[in-house]
């Protein structure tokens, strides 16, 4: 081979390499990891990347010299030279295939041992899916129930996933870790945060008409700041005090985000407003306190106008305890009364 050809070859081969490096590099194709297992993952996509970028930098090289090199007169119709094996070559080819596929499996395989891997001291958390709501509830501290769900930092967690009716499937992207809840399996998976802030819960899994509406929100806390959160909370959920209680109902349950209430500073839009409960109530010829109650129990039995059936989740009936339902009942319609 000519000394030009090899130069021209690697050239292109340097160009095309660059040109994908950029693309590579400087568009934000993955969030910012905030978990190690998100950290680790990033690394088996950028190892993937480099080789990919490797195998494009050298086909273009040499797919693009050859078009050049190579290219038949405008008037010559005749056929080329035929061509049969080369047992060089295609050793080649095979080993280079062979021995990148095999690293990638290595690297991922030693990535995902990694990720299983629990650290000592696990908080468990149990995460609770349907149509069309998360929520997650821990175990270690009197199934304390919470619309979103809140970590210490750089603690090993294993959420445990249930579903109560459909496929669905939690998804960090931060956190890099997806896993499917399906219907009569217990599945889990395992996350240490390693950053601060808040996160999107997202179900990516088509799960109904409320799919895209499934969102709820991950909190990572310093570990003390954590501890003081789940006192409170165990506190306010079984305070005797109605107005607590059943202000620590509507929060933990993620009314907040699909319903407008000023006296918890929500302001969902996706469902009917919640300080109009009075006027609601009256269109559907029904006292206040029974009309909310059964809108909770039995969310289809009245769909106000211009929202669609079958949004609402209809299981709080199911979830909340007597004691909850009422307080939940209580504060909303003593909260709608002073909007
Ligand atoms: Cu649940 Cu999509």
């Amino acid at each position: 081979m000519r000394r030009g050809s090899v130069l021209s070859l690697v050239a292109i081969g340097i160009v095309a390499g660059a040109i994908a490096t950029a693309v590579a590099v400087f568009l934000p194709w993955l969030p910012t990891p905030a978990s190690r297992e998100a950290g680790r993952i990033d690394f088996v996509i950028w190892f993937v990347i480099g080789i990919a970028i490797f195998v494009f930098a050298l086909v273009t090289a040499v797919l693009l010299y050859s078009i050049v090199r190579f290219r038949a007169a405008p008037d010559d119709e005749s056929d080329g030279p035929p061509v049969h094996g080369h047992t060089k070559l295609e050793i080649i080819w095979t080993i280079i295939p062979t021995v990148l596929v095999t690293a990638i499996g290595i690297v991922s395989a030693v990535v995902l041992a990694q990720n299983d891997a629990q650290g000592s001291n696990v908080l468990h958390v149990n995460v609770t899916a349907q149509q069309f709501a998360w929520s997650f509830s821990y175990p270690d501290s009197g199934d304390l129930t919470s619309a979103t769900l809140r970590l210490p930092k750089d603690r090993s967690v294993l959420l445990t996933l249930h579903t109560k009716d459909v496929i669905h499937s939690f998804w960090v992207p931060e956190f890099g870790q997806k896993q499917d809840t399906v219907p009569g399996l217990t599945t889990t998976i395992h996350i240490t945060p390693d950053r601060l802030g808040t996160f999107p819960v997202i179900c990516t899994e088509l799960c109904g008409l409320g799919h895209a509406l499934m969102r709820s929100t991950a909190i990572v806390m310093e570990p003390a700041a954590f501890d003081k959160w789940l006192a409170s909370q165990t506190k306010a959920t079984s305070s005797s005090n109605p107005a607590t209680a059943g202000q620590a109902a509507f929060t933990n349950n993620g009314c907040a985000a699909c319903h407008t209430l000023t006296a918890a500073g929500a302001t969902g839009k996706a469902g009917p407003d919640l300080d109009k409960l009075a006027q609601e109530a009256q269109q559907a010829g029904q006292p206040l306190e029974a009309f909310v109650k059964q809108s909770i129990v039995d969310p289809s039995a009245y769909v106000a106008p211009g929202y669609p059936d079958h949004v609402m989740p209809a299981t709080f009936g199911s979830a909340l305890t007597p004691q909850q339902l009422d307080a939940l009942v209580s504060y909303l319609v003593s909260s709608s009364k002073k909007g």
